[in-house]
């Protein structure tokens, strides 16, 4: 397959090496808005294809990749005329819904990182063009794809916890991105803690009813300038009445920490509780976790990213329905708008108060 990408940033470039390590990928179409990181990337590609050691980047994700050819051209409309199989978009979050539109007027099968849009309204629009379509499109919450959370999933289908009351979750990433980063991420829900409201759909099958923010800023001036916090808190409920606290931090030292619990009437489940744990326990003699830790959402998830990517190929080749649709987007994208809302206004939100499909909930 061709498959392009746009966008060969933090997230795009290792996305590229993951590409170029999958089966089913025989050439690589690159593009971004600086030609520079485009070259580079494509560069360290050839290089890594010809199993030369020492190249930037060679991860675990990169030691498998094979010989693919990469071409570099200068923006999306040469990439989308080169005859792409599917397109994946990993621009800054702005470029994503003018790229996924061009995407469906092309007809190619588009995978589009989280958020699809920066605001509620072009998510909405994106949802409405993506339900008159036929162009497949997979939005990229890789956590979708992650082991622990499926086990999460069908342990709460099955009935094995009893009913659901509480689910602790949260996102604390160890450093921040880059400054120049923040100001269009959309803020620390939208950006951070949206894969945990996709998440907690996708693992309980429930919607969120009501939500209540929070958010304080310790560490560097350049969150507060943006309007954005460094750290969030919400307390969720679900339509069936349970709990979901959700924490988020850029600022989180001791490692990269996803978790989630999920607590029933007759068991209870964590995903992410092993020895990468990023914390260390404070009783006497407990030698757990035994580590080593993850330091990026990047290892933290490797399969899942490579998994999403090996279920786009599919989506591209119309084996299967997008995994997650704009729709689940809309849905994730909706709860953060809510905690933006309650975090400014500093009161609960009803779901009701965001706008959804239909301008209702
Ligand atoms: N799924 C995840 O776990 C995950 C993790 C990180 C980032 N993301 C998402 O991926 C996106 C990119 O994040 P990042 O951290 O890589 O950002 P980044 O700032 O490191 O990289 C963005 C890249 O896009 C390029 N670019 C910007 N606008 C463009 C356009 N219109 N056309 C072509 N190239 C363009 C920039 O030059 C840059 O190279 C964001 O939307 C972010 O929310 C997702």
């Amino acid at each position: 397959m061709r498959i392009g990408l746009a966008g060969v940033g933090r997230i795009g470039a290792f996305h590229a090496r993951t590409l170029a390590a999958l089966d089913d990928v025989d050439e690589l179409v690159v593009t971004d808005a600086d030609p520079r990181a485009a070259e580079r990337v494509a560069a360290e590609l050839r290089l890594l294809a010809t199993g030369a050691t020492g190249a930037t980047g060679a991860t675990e994700a990169t030691r498998e990749t094979r010989e693919v050819g990469v071409r570099v051209v200068p923006d999306a409309d040469a990439l989308l005329a080169s005859g792409v199989d599917g397109f994946v978009v990993a621009t800054a979050t702005p470029g994503h819904a003018p790229l996924l539109r061009q995407a469906v007027a092309a007809g190619v099968p588009v995978f589009c990182e989280k958020p699809v849009a920066a605001t509620l309204k072009e998510t909405i629009e994106l949802a409405e063009l993506a339900a008159s379509s036929a162009v497949p499109i997979h939005v990229g919450f890789q956590r979708r794809f992650d082991a622990g959370y499926r086990r999460a999933r069908a342990a709460v289908a099955s009935g094995e916890l009893g009913f659901v009351h509480t689910i602790r979750a949260g996102t604390h990433d160890q450093a921040p991105p880059h400054a120049s980063y923040i100001p269009t991420s959309g803020g620390i829900f939208r950006d951070c803690n949206v894969h945990d409201f996709d998440i907690l759909r996708f693992v309980t099958g429930r919607e969120v009813a009501t939500v209540y923010a929070t958010g304080a800023n310790k560490g560097a001036a350049f969150f507060a300038e943006a309007g954005d916090v460094d750290t969030g808190g919400a307390l969720l409920t679900l339509d069936d009445g349970t709990i979901a606290l959700i924490s988020s931090t850029r600022y989180h030292g001791a490692g990269h920490d996803v978790r989630m619990e999920v607590h029933g009437e007759k068991g209870a489940i964590a995903v992410g509780l092993d020895h990468s744990l990023a914390m260390s326990s404070a009783e006497e003699g407990v030698d757990f976790p035994r580590g080593p830790r993850t330091w990026s959402f990047m290892e933290r998830f490797l399969p899942a990213y490579r998994a999403e990517l090996a279920a786009f190929a599919a989506v591209a080749r119309g084996e299967r329905p997008s995994p997650c649709t704009v729709r689940d987007a809309l849905e994730a994208f909706r709860v953060a708008e809510a905690c933006e809302l309650s975090r400014a206004e500093r009161r609960p939100v009803d779901m009701s108060e965001i706008e959804g499909i239909g301008g209702g909930a």
